[in-house]
């Protein structure tokens, strides 16, 4: 005759808490290699969600973008996009301009190397790994127009990163999108 096993109640919480605990032990474990999965989740993550995202807001970055056509008096057009992610902005980039990237994450140059292929008009200059904070890579009044979309909420120090924005840009005006009006996400 069968016997029937009484798990205790704790056997499953301890299974439940087996995943992140391998995760945790991991992390220690072989904390570069863990790294280097999580900023491939990440890029991986953001090439898909984004997408989305900005599939929201088109009017809101139509608007954005047609300020690009008040910059044209220098040719051609110089421009930085901080957090660049999967390069959800290609798209609307004006034709004939350079385009530089700035991204602390390099796992997401493939994401952007892919969406240049059906951008032919951008011509991408340079990918840069960094933050916003310290653009030391790029010199002083170099570019016609910075981006930044949704990525204001991911820099730690602000102020440093407005003024390295002002620094670089030939001359200062914003235009910021960032966190999206609930209104537009539903
Ligand atoms: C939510 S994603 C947005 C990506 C892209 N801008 C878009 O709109 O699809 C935020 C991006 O900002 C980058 N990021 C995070 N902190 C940053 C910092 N301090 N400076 C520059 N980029 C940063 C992340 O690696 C990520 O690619």
């Amino acid at each position: 005759m069968a016997e029937t096993v009484q798990v205790p109640n704790y056997a499953y919480g301890l299974g439940l808490l087996a995943f992140p605990l391998g995760l945790f032990v991991y992390s220690k474990v072989f904390p570069s290699h863990a790294k280097k999965i999580n900023r491939k989740f990440t890029a991986w993550m953001c090439s898909k969600m984004m997408p989305r995202v900005h599939a929201k807001c088109i009017p809101q970055k139509k608007a954005l973008f047609q300020s690009f056509d008040l910059l044209y008096d220098s040719k051609p057009l110089e421009v930085l996009e901080i957090g660049v992610g999967p390069g959800s902005n290609l798209d609307f980039l004006p034709a004939g301009c350079n385009l530089s990237c700035l991204e602390p994450n390099l796992e997401n140059q493939p994401y952007v190397e892919q969406a240049l292929k059906d951008c032919p008009d951008v011509h991408f200059s340079r990918f840069v790994k960094g933050f916003a904070e310290d653009m030391r890579e790029f010199d002083d009044n170099t570019f016609d127009a910075v981006i930044l979309t949704f990525t204001l909420c991911s820099v730690r120090h602000l102020q440093k990163a407005l003024s390295e924005i002002k620094r670089v840009l030939k001359s200062v005006s914003f235009e910021i999108l960032n966190h999206l009006d609930k209104h537009i996400l539903m």
